[in-house]
């Protein structure tokens, strides 16, 4: 059987999967198992902030699991600790405290449950428990029961009724209806500040600075998904400072360039406090758990992909690369491109379905993701008619260039079929 066959008789079909068998890669490139070579500005999906095999990963991988792998979150675990101090200090630069996971549906249900339970002990004036959570259309938060009710996205949720309840789907960047739809139950509002799945919308900084009020007037928590977004892809280490760089977040989640390939999530609480208590405290023993969730390997892993995008300066790279980008592609004035949407390396092309000859069945993003795919270059859809950019942050000046005729080409392409 082939792989292909095999995945087709083992493995529950829920993935649309391109016809494309990944052998091994390093760096900015992959080979498939016939050999042919790809550059990857797919990236796992915004997940390999360095590229594959980078050394210091390997190194880390080595090291780390020749040492211990893996032990309880019964005891002191060193690489933990030097991790959570790494981000409070160097990346959110805010007091505050983390806890660690295994993904980012995992991280955004841990910043569900504290919501919650701050919600219950801060009742509103009736001295009802406040649980509603206020989040937006084409969100995406991931799979789980919790982070998919949080998503704003029917396709994602139909099926799976009844959902978790609590949480009310709004307009990204409309502040009317936001100020609107606080009630006297909602406790929190949560949003990434790009959505990634949904398309590449970015949050403009009006609406962060209404949301930043309105949190302030109705005590409400403010939840930042930086799942996708977050550790340096916009440019920036925080995702939202792109946007608002002082807005003051109560939780933030990540997973995905955490790692940097190997498996770990996390979400950090701020030591504000709220209620008469750092809102860190609120989750407090026994209330949430993870067996493999900040285990030995998995934090000197992302400590070393964290310390190396801090040290390497890679958010001025991805600063680069964006300008080569943008001047790039709007340079072509191409018939079959309407927009350049997102920050950083965290972009989305906006296709003009109508010039594209798209064949049945298919959207106008896949054909031409599969399109590229033959010329060499991995790239995701985001949505039926975006496709996305996502090298890693430290990607050449050349390899983008390489990249970016093979864009032409394909674009070129697609109007002509
Ligand atoms: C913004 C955002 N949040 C959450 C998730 C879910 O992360 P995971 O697939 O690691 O559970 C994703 C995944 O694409 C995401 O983009």
């Amino acid at each position: 059987m082939t792989t292909s066959e095999k995945l087709s008789q083992y493995v529950l079909p829920t993935y649309g999967r391109f016809p494309i068998e990944p052998s091994h890669a390093r760096g900015t490139e992959l080979w498939d198992t016939d050999g042919k070579r790809y550059l990857d500005f797919c990236n796992g999906i915004a997940v390999c902030s360095l590229g594959h095999a980078h050394p210091r990963m390997l190194k880390a991988i080595k090291e780390q699991s020749e040492k211990l792998m893996h032990c309880s979150n019964l005891y002191q675990i060193t690489g933990q600790a030097d991790l959570a101090e790494l981000i409070t200090e160097q990346c959110v630069k805010i007091p505050g405290k983390m806890f660690f996971s295994n993904s980012g549906a995992e991280a955004n249900d841990g910043m569900i449950k504290l919501a919650r339970k701050y919600g219950h002990e801060r009742p509103n004036e009736k001295g009802e428990s406040r649980f509603e959570i206020l989040t937006f259309n084409q969100s995406f938060h991931g799979r789980t029961i919790g982070a998919m009710s949080a998503t704003g996205q029917k396709k994602i949720q139909q099926g799976f009724a009844p959902l978790l309840s609590g949480f009310t789907h709004l307009p990204y960047n409309d502040e009317h209806a936001l100020e609107n739809a606080i009630g006297d139950r909602t406790v929190a509002i949560m949003l990434e500040p790009i959505q990634g799945e949904g398309g590449i919308n970015s949050a403009t900084s009006n609406f962060l600075c209404t949301i930043e009020k309105l949190c302030e007037e109705h005590d409400l928590l403010l939840l930042i998904d930086e799942v996708q977004c977050g550790f340096g892809r916009t440019g920036h280490l925080m995702g939202w400072r792109a946007f608002h760089d002082s807005l003051k977040p109560d939780a933030i989640s990540w997973a995905k360039g955490m790692g940097g390939g190997f498996p770990i999530g996390g979400f950090w609480v701020t030591d504000k406090q709220t209620n008469g208590k750092p809102l860190s405290s609120v989750l407090g023993p026994g209330s949430h758990g993870s067996t493999y969730g900040g285990n030995p390997l998995a934090c000197a892993v992302s400590l070393a992909v964290l310390s190396e995008i801090i040290e390497q300066n890679l958010k001025e790279n991805v600063v680069a690369r964006e300008k080569q980008i943008r001047r790039e592609i709007k340079s072509w004035n191409h018939p079959a491109v309407k927009e350049l949407r997102g920050v950083g390396l965290l972009l989305g092309i906006g296709l003009n379905e109508n010039e594209i000859n798209t064949p049945k069945d298919v959207t106008a993003s896949i054909h031409l993701c599969n399109i590229l795919a033959g010329k060499g270059l991995l790239i995701p859809p985001a949505g039926p008619s975006v496709i996305r950019l996502l090298p890693p942050l430290n990607v050449s000046e050349a390899e983008v260039s390489e990249a970016l005729e093979l864009i032409r080409s394909g674009l070129d392409e697609a109007i002509s079929a």
